[in-house]
């Protein structure tokens, strides 16, 4: 089995690589682009394998597509690569559009030319909106995306559908919730709130902290997709959840606790435009028709995961270097004193 996986050096993606290459005889090939949420320091564990290589590329550049379609022939394309922050879609959509639209369509396009025999698009709960609780989403749910980044999810979500329909491209399609867990890039809620508490640096809360997100280890996930890789039925799309919602203030208390600082480090800061306030989803289906579950309780994930920042400060601070200063103050530096 060889697989094509897209955005492999991000930070699901990576650990999608990692759990092939170390747990399963697959063949890995990785097209990346190295963006600034692209790292192959995630990625040395594998390097050295045989099974394992890296093409460095746009998932927007056809000609390239097709030729390492044409060298490969890989068994399926796991397609991970994408601009996947809310915020930044909000400061700059136009990347967000290209790659998660654009590039989706290259690669379908792509993948339908070649007949690749298995086409897994990765998505996200953000396509279904905002929902009021009780509402869980199952995969039939409307689609309600709210940002630049749900929005081209959503999108290209329904191109991949289109490719099953119109021309029998074998697609599965995932829908995950919140990821979290080492190497995550520190610009989304539980590493940001991480490295800056390890700092003593304050936590910024958008409005009132009482938005709620569904957490699920990165891992949990990683085996969700091969599950769905093995056992998905074509044209169906499967919902991957950690069984964990939590409001974002209790999240962010749980990190200072853990990193023992105090909760004077929280700041409420002006919130996110179009902020959806509550993602709940139902993984049942993927649960009965492949026997996947979540395994990794939220207590234990985080503490594993703040250990792996306490022990990785040099990929922090090489990560947290040059765009990111730029980006934090960009996204953050308005915020402060306007809530
Ligand atoms: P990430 O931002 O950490 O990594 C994205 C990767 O894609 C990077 O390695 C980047 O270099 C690469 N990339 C970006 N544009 C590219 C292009 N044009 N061509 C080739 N490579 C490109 O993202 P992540 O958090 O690992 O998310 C991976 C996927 O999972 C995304 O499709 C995202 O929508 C989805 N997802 C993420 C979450 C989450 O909580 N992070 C939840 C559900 C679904
Ligand atoms: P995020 O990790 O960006 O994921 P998403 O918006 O895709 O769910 O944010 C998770 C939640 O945390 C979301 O409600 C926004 C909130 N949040 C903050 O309050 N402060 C922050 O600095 C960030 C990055 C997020």
């Amino acid at each position: 089995m060889k697989l094509l996986i897209t955005g492999g050096a991000g930070f699901i993606g990576s650990a999608f690589v990692r759990m092939v290459v170390g747990q399963t005889d697959y063949h890995a090939v990785n097209l990346d682009k190295l963006t600034y949420a692209g790292n192959l320091e995630n990625l040395s564990a594998v390097e050295g394998s045989e099974r394992y290589r890296f093409v460095h590329g746009d998932i927007c550049d056809a000609a390239l597509v097709d030729s390492l379609l044409a060298e490969e022939r890989p068994d399926a394309i796991v397609h991970f690569a994408a601009e996947s922050h809310v915020d930044r879609s909000i400061l700059s959509p136009e990347p967000v559009v290209r790659t998660n639209l654009n590039g989706t369509f290259t690669l379908l396009d792509a993948a339908r030319r070649h007949s690749v025999p298995r086409f897994l698009h990765v998505s996200t709960d953000e396509v279904y909106g905002s929902l009021e609780a009780p509402a869980e989403a199952g995969e039939d749910y409307p689609l309600n995306p709210s940002s630049p980044y749900s929005a081209s999810k959503a999108g290209s979500d329904l191109l991949a559908r289109s490719y099953f329909v119109t021309f029998k491209l074998p697609v599965v399609i995932t829908r995950a919730s919140n990821n979290y867990g080492p190497y995550q890039f520190p610009e989304k809620l539980i590493p940001l709130m991480i490295t800056n508490a390890l700092d003593a640096q304050p936590l910024p809360v958008y409005g009132d902290g009482q938005q709620v997100r569904d957490w699920l280890y990165v891992d949990d996930h990683c085996r969700g997709i091969l599950a769905a890789l093995a056992k998905g039925r074509e044209g169906e799309i499967y919902n991957i959840g950690g069984n964990r919602s939590l409001p974002n203030l209790d999240v962010v208390r749980q990190v200072l606790a853990a990193t023992g600082r105090g909760e004077s480090l929280i700041t409420y800061v002006k919130d996110r435009p179009g902020h959806d306030r509550r993602y709940a989803l139902s993984s049942e289906k993927l649960m009965r028709e492949t026997g996947w579950e979540p395994v990794t309780n939220f207590e234990a994930g985080l503490s594993r995961t703040i250990e792996w920042y306490r022990a990785n400060t040099a990929w922090v601070s090489r990560v947290r270097s040059g765009e990111y200063r730029a980006y934090y103050e960009r996204n953050y530096g308005g915020r402060a004193l306007a809530r």
